[in-house]
């Protein structure tokens, strides 16, 4: 089995070494315009292998001909938001480099599975689909497992328990209209809608909906990439093992939750086919009604940037 990352920044990286040190396929290839740095980094890692245990070959380059015949590739390329920023306004310039990495990517490794993460998310996902002409199964974004987690996190720490006790999960879009769903929150098995009032729930649905910006405000130059890669990471291993397991991932939508012929946020089942179920959790009125608006607001931008497809 075969994996490759392109973009050797942070989150390309980070990506790389969590999949690398998994030990789940046979060789991952991390791939980056910038002369040398993805054969370094690559090095690097290499020769943490007597340490870390691991036999996953690592490769790095700065071009496609190492990727060919790839299983699963993920698609950081592009740049990160700075201060102030939204992930919108990284729209045209992604637009290009997403468009031109996909057809690189596609043209040696046609029965690949495609994860994205470049942003703004809903929206690259869906120029990644045009461009690369793939099942739209095959193709998905990372944007829900990172929001989930970061929903997790503030639960856990509000409550002074660990995260592996807080059941949650995040949909609708990687953006404004994120649907973090407190109805279905549940800490040590108490529903966190009994044990919190409205103004805590708002709170932590706030906070997980600014946790990139958070981020990015503290880093000052580039964004977040542990969470982020943990969760690429994650949705690579179940495609790569065929698990079934069911994560919120960034998926072709055709007709559940009321809604259609869009990408959006959903639970799914990943496999080796990519996006093989999306589950229909039940959701609160105002829940579905907030997936609906999300839906709407990232159908107009995902029909807008199809116009990249061809850049
Ligand atoms: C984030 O939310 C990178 O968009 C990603 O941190």
């Amino acid at each position: 089995m075969k994996v490759t990352v392109v973009g050797a920044g942070f989150y390309g990286s980070t990506t790389v070494q969590r999949i690398a040190e998994a030990d789940i396929v046979d060789e991952v290839v991390m791939v980056d315009i910038i002369e040398d740095k993805p054969q370094g980094l690559a090095l690097d890692m290499m020769q943490s292998r007597p340490v870390e245990g691991f036999e996953t070959r690592v490769v790095g380059s700065n071009g496609y001909d190492e990727t060919a015949g790839s299983d699963v590739c993920v698609i950081t390329a592009g740049l990160p938001r700075k201060p102030g920023m939204s992930r919108m306004d990284l729209l045209e310039v992604n637009a290009k480099i997403v468009s031109e990495v996909t057809r690189n990517l596609v043209a040696g490794s046609p029965d690949a599975v495609l994860v994205v993460v470049s942003n703004p998310l809903d929206e690259m996902t869906a120029l990644t689909a045009t461009v690369s002409g793939f099942p739209r199964e095959r193709i998905m974004g990372q944007a829900g497992m990172l929001d989930t987690a970061r929903f997790k996190h503030f639960v856990a720490e509000r409550f002074g328990v660990s995260p592996s006790t807080v059941d949650a999960i995040t949909l609708g879009s990687h953006g404004d209209t994120m649907v973090p769903v407190p109805s279905l929150v549940r800490v040590d098995g108490k529903p966190l809608t009994e044990i919190a009032d409205h103004e805590t729930v708002d709170w932590l649905v706030q906070k997980t909906r600014d946790g990139g910006a958070e981020i990015v405000g503290l880093l000052k130059t580039g964004s977040a990439y542990y969470a982020p890669s943990s969760a690429a990471a994650k949705m690579v291993e179940a495609v790569v093992r065929d698990s079934k397991e069911q994560m919120p991932v960034c998926a072709w939508v055709t007709g559940q939750y009321g809604i259609s012929d869009v990408y959006l946020g959903v639970p799914v089942r990943l496999g080796r086919g990519g996006v093989e179920e999306i589950v229909e959790l039940p959701l609160s009125e105002a829940e579905l009604a907030h997936l609906r608006e999300a839906a709407e607001a990232v159908r107009s931008k995902q029909a807008d940037v199809a116009q990249f497809a061809g850049a």
